[in-house]
């Protein structure tokens, strides 16, 4: 039986992982997030909070539990905060994962390190896990940065890079574009949506699978962990529209250089996912199968 040891369990992808090992027998799960626990259950796993941008909060945890392995989730995921907050975007998706490292290193645990497409400038998308990467923004900076610590670290290390991730949980701190959209044309809003950025978007029950099949085996090195239909943003908001049956003359495709966002967007990101399929057994759903899974839970809430 593994001990796994889930950082940011308040998070999208968390409580997904939460609500999956808890369905696993050869799982043993430490939730771990900032402040109190907002999963549902509270039965079949600890819960502890742990800061992990405080040094005295990880090592205190790690050594109380001495986990097989820590699944890093938790990070400054918000982009533009992220350009505006830079210290404290570094403090969370750099320096916190020097600290798991060091923690990692001494109890001899496999970190798995969840990062991000944003490494990428969006010129030669879909990516192979061995692309150059070249962020244009300081959250991909940040998630990059992290990348080079622990490829350069001595522990057994596995980085999952993904792509927008979307699906519901309970009391959650942010939204996602799915959910987003679904919202606003529900109500009649209009919107308006990029219709030249391309991405995978990934359903966080995938992720939450391919998370535990890294674990389950070991995995070392990088892998591309994202869903396997590309799109544009605009298409994205369709399908959900299309899904729903909700009125697309809503939605107002727009240039990225009109949004005037504050952090800089990668043109068309995806990855190339034979090295996960093949070498981690990851199989994802389609984009059409994800906003179902999806409507479901949220019709069974
Ligand atoms: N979401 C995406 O579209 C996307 C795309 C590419 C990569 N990723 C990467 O995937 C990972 C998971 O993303 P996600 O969508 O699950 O993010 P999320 O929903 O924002 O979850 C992150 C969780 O971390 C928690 N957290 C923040 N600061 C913390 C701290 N100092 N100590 C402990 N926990 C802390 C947050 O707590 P609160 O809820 O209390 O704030 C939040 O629950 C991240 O590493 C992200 O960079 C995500």
């Amino acid at each position: 039986m593994k001990k796994v040891l889930v950082t940011g369990s308040n998070g999208l992808l968390g409580q997904k992982l939460t609500e999956r090992i808890l369905l696993k027998k050869d799982f043993k799960l430490i939730a771990t997030s900032k402040g109190n626990n907002r999963f549902t259950e509270t039965k079949g796993y600890t819960y502890a909070e742990m800061d992990i941008a405080d040094e005295e909060s990880v090592n205190r945890v790690i050594a109380e539990f001495k986990p097989d392995v820590v699944i890093n989730t938790a990070a400054m995921t918000n982009v533009d905060t992220c350009e505006i907050e830079k210290e404290l975007c570094w403090k969370l998706n750099v320096t916190a994962v020097e600290y798991l490292i060091k923690a990692c290193e001494k109890y001899q645990i496999q970190l798995i390190h969840l990062s991000t497409d944003f490494i990428f400038d969006g010129e030669h998308g879909p990516y192979l896990e061995d692309a150059k990467p070249n962020p244009v923004s300081y959250y991909g900076e940040s998630k990059l940065a992290a990348e080079k610590l622990l490829i350069k670290s001595n522990i057994h290390y596995t980085i999952l890079r993904t792509i927008i991730v979307y699906g519901i949980v309970n009391d959650m701190s942010r939204s996602n574009i799915v959910l987003w959209a679904k919202g606003a044309l529900e109500k009649g809003n209009p919107i308006n949506v990029v219709d030249d950025q391309w991405r995978m978007p990934t359903l966080a029950e995938d992720l939450a699978e391919v998370c535990l099949l890294a674990a389950e085996k070991g995995a070392k090195g990088i892998f591309n962990a994202s869903g396997k239909d590309m799109m544009s943003i605009v298409e994205l908001v369709q399908h959900v529209a299309d899904y729903y049956q909700l009125d697309k003359l809503l939605i107002n495709p727009i240039s990225t250089a009109s949004l005037n966002q504050t952090a800089k967007r990668p043109k068309r990101t995806g990855f190339i996912l034979d090295k996960s399929i093949k070498e981690l057994g990851y199989q994802p759903h389609s984009f059409t199968e994800g906003i179902a899974m999806m409507d479901k839970q949220i019709k069974s809430r």
